[in-house]
């Protein structure tokens, strides 16, 4: 079907860079600069002074960068470690792939890691802490950081929905051992396929996950470290990133713009609640523009029927997926979450008048239901 607001445009996200984006992919391959050429360790180093650290290290997704990052840490079989429940399921994968137990705990109102819980669910064999920043926010870095102190745990962030978010001033993918990111094409920073990259001041760790990412080998002397991986961000991939990273402060700002709108259309709207918590500390990027409301599936029928695309992350808690295997964590919030979220649409592309459109659509699903509920009573 064809969406009147699309929740993204990936053809219009071309159009608009279809100059910038063809000049790159054409220089790249007419040099025959296919793999771990100058353009990826460009975009690694312009990535890495983006985010604020020593080191950015390609790779091909985002689980990747999770996984690499769990293996440089050298967490492994008999460790646990400490992430949230209401996440995508490749953060949790990567620690089940590193022989890890995944312990989940509950997230706050804002949809990320609740200190007090995290604490909580620190034991003995404890040895990491993957926050996860989700739709764009970071979570509340300085208390997970003072936590991980105390009890000597490793951070590994998993940010790859808050490429440029920042907490006190400092960005996502700054704070912890290493930072994840994913280039997943619908990400803030897409490209044309997977794609993904660690972040890290620790030369040990970049070092590592170059190996990891090329099959264990050391591309000067040639010598094989380890049993590694065919996972490298590809060079072609990167020269588009690279181009796209240069656009991305304004779409940031266009991302605050387009949520500034929402809620100022739908603050007023009983019953529904918005993703705007009030404080200053937190430079969110609105990954996602996320509302919740216990009407959520009647709410995106509506919107589907009146032409406007929405997503739900994620309908169903992670440990209900039988096969996944993983232990039931009794996560109330979150099971609320998955049956009361929705997104709406969000990107670069995402215009004033789509906002118009939806803000309207909404408004009138809430107001029928006051008009019901009135004459019920
Ligand atoms: C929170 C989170 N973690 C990890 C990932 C994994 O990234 P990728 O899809 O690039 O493997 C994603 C991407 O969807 C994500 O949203």
């Amino acid at each position: 079907m064809a969406y009147k607001v699309p929740f993204v445009d990936p053809r219009e996200h071309y159009r608009r860079l279809k100059t910038e984006i063809d000049g790159a992919i054409s220089d790249t391959l007419s040099r025959g600069d296919l793999v771990l050429r100058h353009q990826l360790r460009e975009f690694e180093g312009n990535l890495a002074e983006f985010v604020g650290v020593k080191f950015a290290v390609g790779v091909n997704s985002g689980y990747h960068a999770l996984h690499f990052s769990l293996v440089a840490a050298q967490i492994g079989p008999r460790d646990e470690v400490i992430t949230v429940g209401h996440t995508f399921v490749a953060t949790v994968s990567a620690i089940v792939h590193v022989g890890a137990t995944p312990v989940l705990v509950d997230v706050r109102k804002d949809y990320n890691l609740d200190p007090i819980r995290l604490e909580a669910a620190i034991t003995p064999r404890t040895r990491a802490i993957i926050p996860v920043h989700l739709n764009g926010r970071i979570c509340e870095m300085n208390r997970i950081q003072a936590i991980a102190r105390e009890h000597d745990l490793i951070v590994i962030e998993d940010a790859a929905q808050a490429l440029g978010a920042d907490f006190k001033g400092q960005r996502a993918g700054s704070f912890g051992l290493t930072g994840c990111f994913s280039f997943y094409p619908f990400k803030i920073l897409g490209g044309f396929g997977d794609g993904g990259a660690v972040t890290t001041n620790d030369p040990e760790v970049a070092r590592i996950v170059r190996l990891l990412r090329f099959n264990g080998e050391d591309r000067e002397t040639g010598e094989y470290h380890f049993h590694g991986y065919t996972a490298l961000l590809d060079n072609v991939q990167a020269a588009v990133l690279d181009v796209k990273l240069r656009h991305l402060p304004d779409w940031v700002k266009h991302r605050r713009m387009i949520a500034g709108l929402y809620r100022d259309g739908l603050d007023e709207v009983e019953g529904l609640e918005l993703p705007h918590f009030g404080n200053d500390s937190y430079g969110d990027v609105f990954q996602n523009y996320v509302v919740r409301t216990s009407l959520r599936d009647e709410l995106r029928e509506h919107l589907r029927a009146e032409g406007i695309e929405t997503l739900v992350h994620w309908p169903k808690p992670m440990w209900k997926h039988e096969k996944l295997a993983l232990e039931s964590p009794n996560l109330t919030e979150t099971e609320a979450i998955c049956r009361e979220v929705l997104s709406l649409p969000m990107s670069a592309e995402t215009t004033a008048e789509h906002v118009e459109i939806t803000v309207q659509a909404i408004q009138r699903f809430f107001s029928s239901k006051l008009k019901t509920v009135a004459v019920m009573n």
